[in-house]
């Protein structure tokens, strides 16, 4: 198992190419089920989500080739209709198959996706669009198994809570439905854009995709598309972040400001400047103080749950108090522990954490817990007085392509080794 060593205490300074987004690569990869046509994809980040992939949709019948950061899936008929726990457990998102299994075959059995570091996670969503739809499932051994008599359904359809992978499942199995759906309280995160972009090129008609209303209309089949994944807002804002915490410069290239407005607002409050151009944005960090910030994790375009615990890192270390509330998962406050272990002052209340900043974190042994914990304990380790080393590093591996060394272009010191 791989862990990183840091040796603390260096300001970031050097340019950085962001990668392709991670959760709009992964319900794109998906979607290439919808079309026995070919679908190829370009700047596809080689992370090991996208590797568990790869091998669910091998297992289904895709022929996948990976060349160069293009990903070429082309599935001219479905084999298998069982997507295993094995490969499930790794990743919940896979368990959006689901939705092309179904619309393309009638007939799908995969693996309830289980609970996760960050909470219960359930599927009541997935499964109340499923009965309306007219599909019948029923859970056997931990599966959902479903079959469709006839075509699906289009159906009006108001989420009861904002789900940005129930937005995704909706846009597959309404894209090749019977007649016309809407879906209300739709997700508006820039994710559900890229994957309804991707379906309208496709063959899809879809109408609405960023705000709450999304008007689908049904069409028989999809085609062959090729198509670029766009830049990762969560590697994006993780790296802003991280330099707000060391001091120094770095631009990142290949990147969306708007994706991350709110953020780059915030860090501007917390004393950064920020610069951007057409496809790259500057941050700065020239002085030691770091104002606190109060800060509520909600649905896009409000702040992303994805980067609290980044953005708590760098509240450790203000000159004052701050507030984060999690809105969005129940149990996203694992990373709270370790940043403890490393000197942060944090008093936990349910899902409010209360943050005093302190004058220095100090290099302790921690656990990465969860994907963007991971990524926390990275930025709290390279402000920290002395050497961090952080276990379960696979965890990071998951989501960020290559952030050990894209940080050591900076100037940061971080040593990858394997116990
Ligand atoms: C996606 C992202 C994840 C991000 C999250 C929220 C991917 C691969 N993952 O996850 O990185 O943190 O959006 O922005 O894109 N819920 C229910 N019942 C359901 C489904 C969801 O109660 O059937 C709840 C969840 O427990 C959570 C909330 O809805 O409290 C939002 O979760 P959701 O948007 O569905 O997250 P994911 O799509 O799984």
């Amino acid at each position: 198992m791989d862990s990183l060593i840091i040796n603390g205490g260096k300001k970031l300074i050097g340019d950085i190419p962001i990668s392709g987004s991670k959760n709009a690569c992964l319900p794109m990869m998906i979607a290439s089920l919808m079309t026995d046509e070919k679908v190829t994809l370009k700047n596809v980040p080689l992370l090991s989500d996208v590797k568990t992939l790869i091998s669910i949709l091998e297992s289904i019948g895709t022929n996948a080739v990976y060349i160069n950061k293009n990903l070429s899936l082309h599935t001219k008929e479905i084999i298998n209709h069982r997507a295993s726990y094995d490969l499930v457990k790794k990743m919940r998102a896979s368990f959006w198959v689901l939705a092309p299994l179904l619309a393309k075959s009638g007939y799908a059995e995969v693996s309830l996706p289980g609970g996760c570091a960050i909470g219960t996670r359930p599927i009541n969503l997935y499964l109340k669009i499923l009965k309306e739809m007219n599909i019948n499932y029923t859970i056997n051994n931990g599966y959902v198994v479903a079959k469709r008599e006839g075509p699906i359904k289009g159906i009006n359809f108001k989420l009861e809570k904002k789900s940005v992978g129930c937005t995704h499942f909706f846009l597959m199995l309404a894209s090749l439905a019977n007649g016309t759906s809407k879906l209300s309280n739709a997700s508006c995160e820039p994710e559900v854009i890229h994957l309804g972009s991707l379906l309208i090129k496709m063959g899809a008609k879809i109408k609405g995709l960023g705000s709450k209303k999304i008007i689908i209309e049904g069409v028989e089949k999809l085609n062959s598309i090729t198509e670029i994944i766009p830049s990762d807002r969560i590697e994006t804002g993780t790296f802003a972040i991280a330099v707000s915490a060391t001091g120094g410069k770095i631009k990142l290239e290949n990147t969306n400001y708007e994706e991350n407005k709110l953020l780059f607002n915030i860090l501007e409050k917390t004393g950064s400047i920020i610069n951007k151009s057409k496809n790259s944005i500057s941050i700065e960090k020239t002085h030691n103080r770091i104002n606190p910030a109060n800060i509520k994790t909600s649905a896009y375009p409000g702040f992303p749950t994805d980067l609290q615990a980044q953005i708590m890192a760098l509240m450790t270390i203000s000159n004052g108090k701050s507030e984060i509330k999690e809105n969005i998962f129940e149990n996203r406050f694992m990373h709270v522990q370790e940043l403890v272990r490393m000197g942060a002052n944090i008093k936990l209340d349910k899902d409010r954490a209360i943050i005093k900043g302190v004058k220095q974190l100090n290099g302790a042994d921690v656990m990465a817990t969860d994907l963007r914990a991971s990524a926390s304990l990275i930025i709290a380790g390279l402000v920290a007085k002395g050497i961090t080393k952080i276990s379960r590093i696979y965890h990071l591996d998951r989501g960020f392509y290559n952030l050990d060394n894209k940080l050591n272009n900076c100037g940061a010191s971080i040593k990858r080794i394997s116990e």
